[in-house]
């Protein structure tokens, strides 16, 4: 496990501490001991606080902390490595993954360049192991729905949509604070509905224009934003296209009544999707606790705490569940049959493209695009826009009132 922060105990914290208790099962691969075996960490001290927490029930893990730990913690026998650190800080610690012919499983955003992406994509290919990345809202009970209306051709043609994920301050004011300079929320969350757009509804991305605000987290002419709002254009194979708005923000006032404001809505020929993740269906309020120590409205499909019917504690939901599948997809490749026939198990498991590095190209052309725009608005050149394979290039930047464009990548996305 690369970076234990939030993520790591809100999703990974309780996949592996679940596999240690129950391990894994599936009938073809028999039964699956799951251990955590190393952490690297920047300090140490997230490692340190959570081993003396956890006590037994997480499996004894080695903690390297510093620079150079993560080559460290893969001198230890791994299977797979997780990296959940800051999102410009994916690439170096998957890159080493990788090399040590170690499956990878990266957080979202996977990488900020496309020459980032190919690089990854070609060590996987050439060690023969999975590299994929964390998507949980493909996992999601509303969006599995929202994708098989669309794949059964229910809903027709979508037009336009737009979706919002409000993060609140405190995400901005303390939990990220160390590394928030010169950051977004932007590549950070949006890249959460980049991916259902692209996952859902196919296409071809052509153009992507943002804007944003600052002066809260920064100053309200530097590199740090409080707020993005992106736009991307796809064309389908009919030739129509469809526009999609993407508004992020983690500068929402901490006594917002859910722990993140999360909505959508997309608009087909036939057809009309709301999907409100925080508006679920419950409102609770308790005297003294919420909304601060406790939320007024839940998710609870996420990664919710529960007493089970049969008396267990158990926290479960479709975080969790996208971290264990993963481990299966890796288990398949490894155990599901045998040796001869890794390649082509291998093969399989990379066909996912819910998940598999190769198939976030126009993800991460997106994303490459949102950072750019926002880099060269932070230096007096708002509203550039992107475009996607057009006659220039894969990837080329339009600088408002500049004959020449700037190509940010040159070959096809
Ligand atoms: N799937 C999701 O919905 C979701 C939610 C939150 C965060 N994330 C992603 O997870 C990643 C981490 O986010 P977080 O909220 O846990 O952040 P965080 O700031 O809470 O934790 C970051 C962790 O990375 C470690 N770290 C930092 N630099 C490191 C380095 N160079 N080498 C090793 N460890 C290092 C830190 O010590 C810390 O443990 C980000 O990419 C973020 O986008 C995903």
């Amino acid at each position: 496990m690369v970076g234990m922060g939030m993520i790591f105990d809100e999703t990974y914290r309780p996949f592996f501490e679940r596999a240690h208790k129950m391990g894994l099962h599936e009938r073809p691969l028999g039964d699956l001991d799951v251990q955590l075996a190393a952490v690297a960490t920047r300090t140490g001290s997230r490692a340190e606080r959570y081993r003396d927490a956890a006590k037994d029930l997480i499996h004894p893990f080695d903690s390297f902390a510093g620079d150079g730990s993560v080559e460290r913690m893969l001198h230890e026998k791994l299977d797979f490595a997780c990296v959940a650190t800051p999102d410009d800080r994916h690439f170096d610690a998957a890159k080493q993954i990788l090399e040590a012919g170690v499956h990878l499983l990266v957080e979202k955003p996977s990488v900020l360049s496309l020459s980032e992406l190919d690089e990854l994509v070609a060590h996987a290919e050439a060690k023969g192991v999975l590299a994929k990345v964390v998507y949980h809202k493909l996992l999601d009970p509303d969006h599995k729905k929202l994708r098989t209306l669309v794949a059964d051709d229910v809903l027709q043609h979508v037009n336009n949509g737009y979706c919002t994920l409000l993060e609140p301050k405190l995400i901005s004011g303390s939990q990220f604070s160390e590394w928030i300079t010169g950051r977004n929320p932007g590549t950070y969350v949006a890249v959460h509905y980049i991916k259902l757009i692209d996952f859902t509804f196919g296409g071809r991305l052509k153009t992507v224009t943002a804007t944003g605000q600052r002066g809260l987290v920064g100053e309200k002419d530097g590199p740090t934003w409080d707020s993005v709002q992106m736009r991307m254009v796809y064309e389908y194979d009919s030739g129509r296209e469809a526009a999609f708005d993407i508004h992020t923000s983690w500068v929402t006032p901490d006594n917002f009544p859910g722990y993140v404001e999360q909505e959508v809505q997309f608009r087909f020929d036939n057809g009309l999707w709301n999907g409100h993740s925080r508006k679920r269906g419950v409102e609770c309020t308790v005297e003294g606790k919420t909304p601060f120590d406790m939320k007024i409205s839940m998710n609870n499909h996420y990664n919710g705490t529960f007493l089970e019917p049969w008396g267990e504690r158990s926290q479960r939901g479709y975080g969790i569940e996208v971290i264990e599948r993963f481990v299966r997809e890796v288990a398949f490749v490894e155990h599901g049959g045998n040796a001869d026939g890794r390649d082509d198990r291998l093969t399989l498991m990379r066909q996912l493209a819910y998940n598999d590095l190769a198939a976030d190209r126009q993800v991460v052309a997106a994303v490459q695009a949102l950072e750019a725009i926002l880099d060269r608005a932070a230096n007096g050149e708002p509203n550039c826009i992107a475009r996607i394979n057009d006659d220039q290039g894969g990837l080329t930047l339009y600088h408002p009132g500049k004959a020449e464009p700037e190509v940010l990548y040159e070959g096809l996305v």
